[in-house]
């Protein structure tokens, strides 16, 4: 019998950004982006959901304790991301557009390497109540 559980944990971080091509001039920015395109930047209050997938470990009944996983989305995440500017002081976001799909990547691939392999991980990040992406889909 497969005894492999998801859990979550939930965190969350503030953090500025824009919506912005520097190839692109102001009409292409504007007619794709909209008001995310402004140029001195706005902010959102990102939900962030860790979903960790794997089998109960027989001896302790956890998938992952869930202190060092919070430990790890604090240490990995948070620190980086919160009250930052997106584009100007996390630097995955040098060239890369933060939008929430990105960002989504972004923090999968920063928290993967630290996640054992036996285990499965997806983000879901909120950038707004409504608006909500999961990588991978
Ligand atoms: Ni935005």
């Amino acid at each position: 019998m497969s005894t492999r559980v998801a859990v979550y944990r939930k965190e969350h971080f503030n953090a500025a950004h824009r919506l912005y091509r520097p190839d692109w001039d102001e009409a292409a920015n504007t007619r794709v982006f909209g008001k995310c395109a402004l140029p001195n930047y706005h902010g959102h209050n990102y939900e962030l959901i860790v979903k960790v997938t794997g089998e109960i470990d027989p001896s302790t009944g956890y998938v992952i304790d869930m202190k060092v996983l919070s430990d790890l989305i604090q240490r990995e995440i948070i620190e980086r991301f919160d009250h930052r500017n997106l584009n100007l002081d996390v630097k995955e976001f040098a060239a890369l557009n933060p939008t929430a799909e990105n960002i989504a990547v972004v923090i999968h691939d920063l928290l993967r390497p630290h996640v054992s392999t036996q285990m499965d991980l997806q983000i879901r990040l909120y950038e707004t109540p409504r608006n909500f992406v999961e990588y991978p889909a």
